[in-house]
């Protein structure tokens, strides 16, 4: 008897030692690096390019790395004692404080993996632009290397992140970068609203990460398979007034609870306006899409009449994280 405590008592203790020594080892290594594979491209930064990067980075970047200078200079983006303190950095034109080092080569390797130029890791936060077309990404880069005054250079430094324990061991173990694709990505065509309406949802947009269940359980590579796809529910919180917090909608044409009842006007002025169906307004965890065309609202409406529809009661009260 007293020789089983005994062994278990030093199992316990080798248990003990195993788990102090990991915790050890992920402190020290802290945020994992990676080999930088940058394609050597140069984006060619055609007006037409220029004009559509600016569509879309300045209804999804910004929603993030808006500034308080009016440029995209980053801001405070998480601060939580499980996960610890991130800001979304400067990605102005500035050399030091900004994105102005990066190759455009550089910046396409980031945007789909998950890489930084200096082949530290970003988690999550960050969302990789994995299954957007080729086209719109040379978009992106060509704006944010525009005469467009909110990427010039900016001189406000974003402070380094201060990630936890837990946060580093997650970003060892659990979170990946994404492989670079192999082969080109193209949109599919306008013509096909649906499928549209699915790349600018999920490649573009990217609504569907607010709008599923939780950012832990969304699947970058195939997001239909996002646990609760369109059915809301995720706490969600506003990186520009972060005391603003929401569950977000279910958007699965549910009667009660989801959309079903909605018309696309109401739906166009809630995503363009922040609009509720009551005329409320909601809350501004919800970005205001207030460029988005008519074509793309109709073509995001027209996919999500498509989508498995999700019995899921958004309840507010659960709101104010
Ligand atoms: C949900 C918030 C969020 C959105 C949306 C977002 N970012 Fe970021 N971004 C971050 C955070 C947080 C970081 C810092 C990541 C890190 O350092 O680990 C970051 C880092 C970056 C970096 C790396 C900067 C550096 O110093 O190495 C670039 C470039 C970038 N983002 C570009 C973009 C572009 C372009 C878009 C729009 C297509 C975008 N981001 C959308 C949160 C976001
Ligand atoms: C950054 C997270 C986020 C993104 C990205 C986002 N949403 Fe939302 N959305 C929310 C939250 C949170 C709410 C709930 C707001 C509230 O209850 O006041 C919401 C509410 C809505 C509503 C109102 C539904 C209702 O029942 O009142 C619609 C419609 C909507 N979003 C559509 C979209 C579309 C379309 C996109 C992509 C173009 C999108 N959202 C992208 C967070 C997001």
């Amino acid at each position: 008897m007293k020789k089983a405590l005994k062994i278990i008592a030093v199992a316990i203790g080798a248990v003990a030692l195993l788990i102090a020594a990991a915790a050890f080892y992920f402190n020290i290594k802290g945020i994992p690096n990676y080999e930088v594979n940058a394609p050597d491209i140069t984006v060619d930064a055609t007006p037409e390019r220029v004009a559509r990067g600016e569509y879309l980075v300045n209804q999804t970047c910004v929603i993030c790395h808006m500034g308080k200078d009016g440029k995209l200079s980053g801001t405070l983006m998480e601060d939580d004692p499980g996960f610890g303190t991130w800001y979304a950095a400067n990605i102005t034109q500035h050399p030091e404080a900004g994105i102005g080092k990066y190759t455009d080569g550089e910046l396409m390797y980031l945007l789909r993996t998950g890489i930084k130029r200096d082949g530290q890791f970003a988690p999550s936060f960050m969302p990789r632009l994995n299954l957007i077309s080729d086209e719109d990404l040379k978009s992106i880069i060509a704006y944010l290397r525009s005469d467009a005054p909110r990427v010039q250079p900016s001189e406000i430094k974003q402070p380094p992140h201060e990630p936890t324990l837990l946060a580093k061991v997650v970003c060892n173990l659990a979170m990946k970068p994404l492989p670079y694709p192999e082969a080109e990505i193209t949109a599919p065509s306008k013509s096909d609203e649906v499928a549209y309406g699915k790349y600018l949802a999920d490649g573009t947009m990217m609504c569907y990460m607010c709008h599923s269940a939780s950012f832990e359980t969304v699947d970058e590579v195939v997001p239909e398979n996002s646990q609760g796809y369109f059915g809301g529910g995720n706490m969600v919180s506003n990186p520009q007034n972060r005391a603003d917090g929401a569950p977000s909608a279910n958007l699965t044409m549910h009667r009660e609870h989801g959309l079903g009842n909605w018309t696309e006007e109401q739906f166009a002025n809630a995503v363009r306006f922040g609009q509720g169906a009551d005329g409320q307004g909601l809350s501004t965890a919800m970005p205001k899409f207030t460029l988005m065309t008519d074509e793309d609202i109709s073509a995001i409406w027209a996919y999500l009449q498509t989508v498995p529809v999700i019995e899921n009661k958004v309840v507010a009260e659960a709101s104010g994280q």
